[in-house]
């Protein structure tokens, strides 16, 4: 099912198309399953867009979709990506590229080399490779490509990395983190999350990317150079784990656990560990090390890139051991929302893309070396070539 990629088609490419800032967007959706829901809400909401088009390798799903989102007027009759990016009469400035991990890269590519802002859902893709091309293209096109971290936006995120960059922590040396849940491989809709074909990568790719953007984030992104990874699929691969479907152990084809000792540059070591699946209750809070002090980020139950109660900075002066509470700051407004407007505000007045693949290949680089690290048994280095 996934597809692969060529470099050498004939994308017309169009690196030369502006955006009029006083007409609506022309969006379009590339994906229509669950995910797409929350895009077409906010979208919704956006007066200053319009959706004209959307597709999905499912038949008959897109119409579906847009019908039960009472969005009407969509042009739906496309069999693919490529025929709905191939119809120059939509004249679309920017797609929400939707679909599951193994057709992140496809679309992103191919849009961008026909001069469209692209905003792609997270993990950016499943190998290093495919996230190497899509920034190729994103460079080459002179488009915006941003990553759907929506957590990056949320006050306490922030305030993480507000607290690195005070340097009240002085120089980080060490940062634990990552999560998990108990039991919560997620299956509710159908397979797509666990199959090989459409997933590629499990926990480690879907909460994963979350927990090492907070963090990484927070540092200043430094550049990955090492890993040890492991990754295991004992949960996924039993068929205890899915009441009435016990058929999806045999398509369960990704990890739903996976741990890792990173080197990053700057004398930083990052501990990963991250779970769909767990005989524990959380297996760590996120802590970053610093000469100066130390945080603590409490865990939430269910990892989804969220600050799961007041963090604590610990210090010790004039000999004496001390706690400062960082309250949670409670805001109002859909990250969604914010996710969806700050791409937006970016394409229309040239901006740049709010969560930037400059950043995010780094992280992708670490899910790709846990991988291959997995595979190999032993630790493995991150080559990222210029791009
Ligand atoms: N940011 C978030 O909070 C968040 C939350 C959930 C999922 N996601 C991400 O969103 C992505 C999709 O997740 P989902 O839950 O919607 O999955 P899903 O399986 O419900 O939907 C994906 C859809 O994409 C379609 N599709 C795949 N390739 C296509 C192509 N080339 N052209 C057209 N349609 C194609 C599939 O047929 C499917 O209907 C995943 O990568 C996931 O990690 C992000």
């Amino acid at each position: 099912m996934a597809e692969k990629m060529d470099a050498k088609l004939d994308y017309n490419v169009k690196a030369e198309k502006k955006v009029d800032s006083s007409k609506k967007l022309r969006v379009g959706i590339i994906g229509c399953g669950w995910i797409a829901g929350a895009h077409i809400d906010s979208y919704k909401r956006m007066a200053d867009v319009e959706v004209v088009a959307g597709c999905d390798l499912i038949p008959g799903k897109a119409e579906k979709f847009f019908a039960d989102n009472g969005v009407t007027g969509v042009k739906t009759d496309y069999a693919s990506h490529k025929e709905m990016l191939d119809d120059e009469s939509l004249e679309l400035d920017a797609v929400s590229v939707c679909t599951y991990n193994r057709q992140h890269a496809v679309p992103a590519i191919y849009a961008l080399k026909k001069g469209i802002n692209v905003l792609l859902e997270k993990p950016f893709t499943v190998t290093l490779d495919e996230a190497i091309d899509v920034m190729k293209a994103e460079k080459e096109s002179g488009k915006i490509l941003s990553i759907g971290f929506q957590p990056r936006l949320d006050a306490n995120m922030q305030m993480i990395k507000k607290i690195v960059d005070s340097g009240e922590l002085g120089k980080v040396y060490y940062i634990q983190t990552g999560g998990g849940r108990r039991r919560g491989i997620p299956t509710p809709f159908g397979t797509t999350f666990i199959e090989d074909e459409t997933a590629g990568l499990g926990a480690l790719a879907d909460i994963g990317c979350y927990s090492l953007d907070m963090v990484l984030n927070a540092v200043g992104y430094p550049k990955p150079l090492t890993v040890t990874g492991y990754k295991s699929d004992f949960f996924g691969k039993d068929p205890a784990t899915y009441p009435g479907h016990p058929e999806y152990a045999e398509k369960f084809g990704v990890d739903d656990f996976a741990a890792a000792f990173v080197r990053l540059e700057g004398g930083i070591i990052l501990d990963f560990r991250i779970a769909w699946a767990m005989n524990i209750d959380t297996p760590g809070d996120t802590i970053i090390l610093g000469t100066k002090a130390g945080l603590r980020i409490p865990s939430t139950d269910c990892w989804n890139g969220s600050v799961g109660g007041p963090m604590k900075i610990y210090k010790t002066i004039g000999g004496v051991d001390m706690e400062t509470t960082v309250p949670i700051i409670n805001e109002s407004g859909s990250l969604f929302d914010k996710k969806i407007r700050s791409f937006l505000d970016a394409v229309k007045y040239n901006g740049k893309a709010p969560v930037p693949s400059s950043q995010i290949i780094y992280n992708q680089a670490i899910l790709d070396g846990i991988a291959r690290s997995a595979r190999a048994g032993r630790e493995v280095e991150i080559t990222i070539p210029e791009i």
